[in-house]
C-alpha cells in the first residue's frame, strides 16, 4: 500500500464537479491506499478570514467530504493545524527555500497580481507548508489537479535537496498519483466551461443545494433556439446539458431526449425539468447527510481527535528523525 496525502482547501461549498472531481477520487483512494486527508486550515489564513469565517469553512468541508463518502475507519481525516509538528518540519524546510524559487512560482505571481496589498510570507512559503504537508508522512504520493503540479514539482524539490543536504533518504520523493479512470468535466449551467463557483452562483450546483434552488438553477440555464435540421451537432449549453444528463439520469432518459433532439422535437423546458429531478435525486442522500452532520458536532470531534491521533503519531516519528539528521541533540 502506498501512502498518500492529500490537503483540502476550506473554502466554500463544494459542487457537482467538485463532488465527480477530486471528492469522487478521493472516496475512491482510501480503499487502495493508506491515505491522509487534511483540512489546509494554515494555508488559509494566507487570506486572512476572520475567526467564525475560518471555523465555518472548515466546518462545512469537513461535512460535506464525509457525506460524500470520506470514511474515517478507512483514511486518516485531520486538521493541519491540530498536527503542529507540520509547523516545525515547514521552518526546517523554508531554511532550504531560495527566495527566487519561491518567488518564481506561477501561484504566488498571480497572488501578487491579484491581491498586491496582501502579499504575505505565509503566501511565498506556501510551497513548503505543502512539501511539509506531504513528506511528514513519508507519502509516495499526491493527488493534485493541474493547478498543483507547480506546487508538487516544489514539494520534490524540497524533499531531494533535504535528502542530498543531510545525505540521507529519509524523505521519499513524491509522485503525481494518476486516476486510472478520466476525470468526468462537469460543465456548468451558464453556457460555456467548467462548473466552478466564481462563475458566478447559479453556475454551479451545491452538495448543499435544497431542491427549490437546484430547480430554479437548472431552469434558468443557457440554452439556444433548438435544432432545425435532423442530428445537428450540438452547441456548447445544449452538450453541458446532455453532459449533466448522461451523469445523473438513467440511460434511457438520456436516449430519449437525445432523440428528441436528433429530430428537432426537443423541448428544453421539458429537458430541464426532468434534469433538475435527476439532479435532486442523485444528490439527496447527500443533502441529508450533511444536515445530519452539521449538527452532529460530537461526531465531528470524535472525527477530528482521531485523525489528529493517528497523524501525529505518523508525524512525530518523521519530525524525530530529521531533527536528529539535523543535528538537534539534547546534553
Ligand atoms: N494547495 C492545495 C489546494 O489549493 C491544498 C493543499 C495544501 C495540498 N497542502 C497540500 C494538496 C498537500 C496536496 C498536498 O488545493
Amino acid at each position: 500500500m502506498e501512502t498518500v496525502v492529500s490537503g483540502i482547501r476550506p473554502t466554500g461549498n463544494l459542487h457537482l464537479g467538485n463532488y465527480f472531481g477530486a471528492v469522487k477520487n478521493f472516496v475512491k483512494m482510501q480503499h487502495e491506499n493508506n491515505c491522509f486527508f487534511f483540512i489546509a486550515d494554515y494555508h488559509s489564513l494566507t487570506t486572512h478570514p476572520t475567526p467564525e469565517n475560518l471555523h465555518d469553512s472548515v466546518k462545512q468541508v469537513l461535512v460535506e467530504y464525509l457525506a460524500s463518502g470520506l470514511d474515517p475507519e478507512k483514511a486518516i481525516i485531520y486538521l493541519q493545524s491540530d498536527v503542529p509538528e507540520v509547523v516545525e518540519l515547514y521552518l526546517l524546510l523554508n531554511m532550504n527555500a531560495y527566495l527566487g524559487e519561491l518567488e518564481r512560482c506561477t501561484s504566488f505571481k498571480e497572488k501578487v497580481r491579484k491581491q498586491p496589498e496582501n502579499v504575505n510570507a505565509g503566501l511565498l512559503t506556501y510551497p513548503t507548508l505543502m512539501a511539509a504537508d506531504v513528506i511528514i508522512h513519508k507519502a509516495s504520493k499526491v493527488p493534485v489537479g493541474k493547478d498543483q503540479e507547480q506546487n508538487l514539482e516544489m514539494m520534490r524539490t524540497f524533499a531531494r535537496r533535504f535528502n542530498r543536504m543531510y545525505k540521507t533518504d529519509l524523505f521519499p520523493i513524491p509522485k503525481a498519483y494518476n486516476f486510472e479512470n478520466e476525470l468526468v468535466k462537469i460543465p456548468g449551467l451558464d453556457g460555456s466551461g467548467k462548473m466552478g463557483k466564481s462563475e458566478g452562483e447559479d453556475n454551479a450546483i451545491f452538495l448543499a443545494d435544497e431542491p427549490d434552488v437546484i430547480r430554479k438553477k437548472v431552469m434558468r440555464a443557457i440554452t439556444d433556439n433548438g435544432p432545425t435540421e435532423m442530428n445537428q451537432i450540438k452547441q456548447e449549453p445544449i452538450e453541458n446539458l446532455f453532459t449533466l444528463m448522461n451523469v445523473v439520469s438513467s440511460t434511457d432518459t438520456f436516449e430519449y431526449f437525445n432523440d428528441k433532439y436528433n429530430t428537432c422535437e426537443i423541448r428544453y423546458g421539458e429537458m430541464k425539468k426532468q434534469l433538475a429531478e435527476d439532479i435532486i435525486k442523485f444528490n439527496q442522500p447527500i443533502l441529508d447527510k450533511i444536515k445530519e452532520l452539521s449538527t452532529d458536532v460530537d461526531f465531528l470531534r470524535k472525527v477530528t481527535t482521531e485523525g489528529a491521533e493517528k497523524a501525529r503519531e505518523s508525524a512525530i516519528k518523521t519530525l524525530e528523525e530529521a531533527r536528529k539528521i539535523i543535528g538537534f541533540k539534547a546534553f
